[in-house]
C-alpha cells in the first residue's frame, strides 16, 4: 500500500535514476521523475513529468496537478562545462523553484533530500582535513553545496518538513547513456591505448596513484538516501556517503589492464582531454572489429571529467562514523564492484574484451 508519493528531481541523471530503481519496486512508494527530456531508458512503475525546473511559472503549473508529493529528492544539476565551476546561482535557482512548485500545492510534505557529494568539502580544489566529518568547518570557495543547503535549513525551518544531505564521493555506476562515468571512460581509454599498442599508463600524477581514494557505488547510495529520508532521527542531518573502504589506483591498476588483456604501464602523467582528442575515428573501428554497438566516442567517455578524477593526488576519505552512529551499516568492496560493472560494459558489447 502506497504510504510515500516521491518525486525526484533529475530523475534521468545518473544519481535520480539509481534512486528511482531503488524506490519504485517498493510498494511503499509512488515515484514521480521530472527533467527536462524524456527518458532514453524509462524505469518500471516511474510516472515521469516534463519540466523545467528553471521556469518557475512551468514548476507550479505541473506539480498543481501532484498535491499529495511527501517526499522531494533533489538530484537535479544545472548545465555545467567540465572542469568548470558549477554555478551556486543556477542551482540555487533550480532547487527553489522546485520547492516553490512543491509548496504551492503539496499540503503534506514531509522531507526534502539534497545530494551533494565530495565538492562540499573540496575534494576538486585540493588537499582537505580528512577524514572529511559531515560538520567539518566549509572551504572558503563559491560552492553550490552551500548555498542549497543553507536554503533549505531555513525553508525547513518556517515548514513543517526536514531536510537531509547525502554526500557521495566519485561515483561508479553502469549508465551506459551517461559518458560523464569513471568506469566507462576508463575501459574507454584503456581500449583505445590497447588499440595503438600502448600499455595501461597512469594518466594522473605518482601522487594520485599512491594516494588513499574512497568511491560510492550509486546503488549504495541510492539505498543511503531511501534509509535517510525516512529515518526521523536523520532529519535536518546530512550524511556521508561512501563505500567505506579505502583503495589506492596503484591497486586497482593492474587489474584493470588484466580485464583487457593488456600491459600495465607506468605513471605517465598526461591531460587526456589532449591526447585523446580527434580518436572518434579509431574508435568507430574499434567499436566494428570486436561487434561492439557503434556508440559515439561522446557517449562513452568524457575525458575531462577523468582527468580532474585522476589528477587528485591527495586523500580522499570520508567519516562514516556519523552514518554508523544513525544506524546505517552498508558498504560495498569498491575494487570488486568496479570491475563488475567493467566487466558488465564489456558483455553488453559496449566496451571490448
Ligand atoms: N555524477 C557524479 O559522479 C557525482 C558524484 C558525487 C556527487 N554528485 C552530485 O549529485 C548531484 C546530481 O548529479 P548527477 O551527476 O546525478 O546529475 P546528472 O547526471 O547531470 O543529471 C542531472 C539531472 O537533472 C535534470 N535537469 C537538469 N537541469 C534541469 C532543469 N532545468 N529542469 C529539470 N531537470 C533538469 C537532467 O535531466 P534533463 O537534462 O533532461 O533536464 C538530469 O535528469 C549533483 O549535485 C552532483 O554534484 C554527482
Amino acid at each position: 500500500m502506497t504510504k510515500y508519493i516521491a518525486l525526484i528531481a533529475g530523475a534521468t541523471g545518473a544519481i535520480g535514476s539509481a534512486l528511482a530503481r531503488q524506490l519504485s519496486p517498493n510498494k511503499e512508494w509512488k515515484v514521480y521523475g521530472v527533467s527536462r527530456h524524456t527518458p532514453q531508458d524509462p524505469i518500471a512503475g516511474v510516472i515521469y513529468l516534463t519540466m523545467d525546473m528553471n521556469d518557475r511559472g512551468n514548476c507550479e503549473s505541473v506539480l498543481a496537478d501532484h498535491p499529495g508529493i511527501t517526499h522531494v529528492f533533489y538530484c537535479g544539476r544545472a548545465t555545467h562545462g567540465e572542469q568548470m565551476l558549477e554555478s551556486a546561482e543556477d542551482n540555487l535557482r533550480l532547487l527553489d523553484n522546485l520547492i516553490h512548485g512543491v509548496e504551492s500545492s503539496a499540503h503534506h510534505l514531509q522531507h526534502v533530500h539534497l545530494v551533494q557529494g565530495g565538492k562540499y568539502y573540496g575534494v576538486h580544489i585540493g588537499p582537505f582535513p580528512s577524514p572529511a566529518r559531515e560538520e567539518d568547518s566549509r572551504a572558503p570557495i563559491p560552492n553550490f553545496n552551500y548555498a542549497q543547503q543553507d536554503y533549505l535549513a531555513q525553508r525547513a525551518d518556517q515548514s513543517a518538513w526536514s531536510w537531509s544531505a547525502s554526500r557521495p564521493n566519485t561515483l561508479i555506476h553502469y549508465s551506459p547513456s551517461i559518458a560523464r562515468n569513471l568506469v566507462s571512460s576508463l575501459g574507454t581509454y584503456a581500449a583505445i591505448c590497447r588499440e595503438l599498442g600502448a600499455a595501461l599508463d597512469f594518466p594522473g600524477p605518482v601522487g594520485a596513484f599512491n594516494s588513499l581514494t574512497q568511491l560510492t557505488s550509486i546503488d549504495l547510495l541510492a539505498r543511503g538516501i531511501d534509509w535517510m529520508s525516512t529515518e526521523k532521527a536523520c532529519g535536518d542531518n546530512a550524511f556521508n556517503m561512501t563505500n567505506t573502504d579505502l583503495f589506492r589506483w596503484k591497486s586497482l591498476w593492474p587489474k584493470i589492464a588484466h580485464a583487457f588483456g593488456m600491459p600495465c604501464g607506468e605513471v605517465r602523467p598526461m591531460t587526456l582531454t589532449t591526447t585523446m582528442a580527434d580518436r572518434d575515428e579509431l574508435w568507430s573501428s574499434i567499436c566494428a572489429n570486436h561487434q561492439l554497438q557503434d556508440l559515439p566516442l561522446s557517449r562513452v567517455a568524457n575525458w575531462g571529467y577523468l582527468d580532474a578524477t585522476l589528477e587528485r593526488y591527495w586523500d580522499e576519505i570520508f567519516s562514516h562514523t556519523k552514518t554508523r552512529k544513525f544506524g546505517f551499516h552498508d558498504w560495498d568492496d569498491s575494487e570488486e564492484r568496479f570491475l563488475a560493472i567493467l566487466r558488465r560494459y564489456q558483455q553488453e558489447k559496449i566496451l571490448p574484451f
